[in-house]
């Protein structure tokens, strides 16, 4: 069935756990994550980010559609939530579609003018229902992005700001930045969970781990038992799609169109890592 975000993520943190949020760009991504959060018996958030908004031509009642579709069909709880979101106007457009929340994203701002930003959309939020996530500090690494240093100084989360900032802006969720980075293809990142225990003892919201797919598993573990509660995985989806399709493609298929032939194993692939992920939650 299709539940709310701010449930799963406070049934998680009750219960000391983490929750998964897998992004969707396909609908075979949607049909994936549900698939393998059946396999695990665990519930998921489906997430579609706005860049997937704009390569979807900026028709967001499509994809959300699609998704929302999915996630009512399954035997496991999934909740849609709107990803990395710069932009008012799409911010605005979250409600009609299913979506009960939001991650606002204004990290690139200056301090000040993330929390009055973020103040705003908070209020227009908590108006109707919707469950906010909002980012301090600069997790870096998203597309059209130039790669950043997660070690440099003024990236990571301040606990004394976070508390600041949260408390100012009223969210419901704080992504902080931790060691992680978006977009990588290797599990090397290596998170600071001194900090991430400082962050939970500093704000009274759940944590966000952002660029999970570059987290080692036991990272995550550990993360995960110092305190943060929303995993966002996108990357290790990319990674297990377009293997899938390479591999099948240049394995003695030179003649197929079929996109299903492909699509399948990409699908077959992407469930696979959400299982996984999920697995390592649950342990
Ligand atoms: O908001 C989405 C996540 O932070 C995904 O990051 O693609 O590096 O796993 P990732
Ligand atoms: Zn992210």
């Amino acid at each position: 069935p299709l539940v709310s975000t701010g449930e799963l993520v406070t049934k998680a943190r009750a219960k000391g756990r983490g929750i998964a949020a897998f992004n969707v760009i396909t609908l075979e991504h949607a049909e994936a994550i549900a698939l393998g959060a059946e396999r695990a018996g665990s519930p998921a958030i489906l997430q579609i980010s706005e860049n997937a908004v704009k390569f979807h031509g900026g028709r967001l009642s499509a994809v959300a559609a699609a998704a929302a579709a999915v996630a009512r069909a399954s035997s496991v709880p999934l909740s849609l939530h709107l990803d990395h979101v710069e932009s008012v106007e799409l911010l605005r457009a979250a409600h009609p579609e299913g979506f009960s929340s939001v991650m606002f994203d204004a990290s690139k701002l200056s301090y000040a003018d993330n929390v009055k930003a973020t103040a705003e959309a908070v209020r227009w939020a908590h108006e109707r229902d919707i469950w906010i996530e909002a980012e301090l500090g600069k997790v870096g690494g998203k597309e059209g992005e130039p790669p950043l240093d997660a070690h440099a100084p003024g990236v990571r989360t301040d606990p004394a700001e976070a508390a600041a900032y949260v408390r100012d802006t009223g969210v419901d969720a704080l992504a902080v930045a931790v060691g992680s980075s978006h977009a990588m293809t290797e599990r090397t990142a290596v998170l600071d969970h001194t900090l991430i225990a400082a962050l939970r003892d500093a704000v009274p919201v759940p944590l966000v781990l952002h660029g999970s797919s570059g987290v080692p598993d036991e990272e995550i573990r550990r993360a995960v038992a110092s305190g943060m509660v929303k995993i966002n995985v996108g990357t290790a989806l990319s990674t297990a799609f377009t293997g899938a399709v390479r591999g099948y493609l240049e394995a003695a298929h030179p003649t197929v169109v079929d996109p299903r032939k492909y699509l399948a194993p990409a699908r077959e692939a992407m469930a696979g890592t959400v299982e996984r992920f999920l697995g390592v939650l649950r342990a």
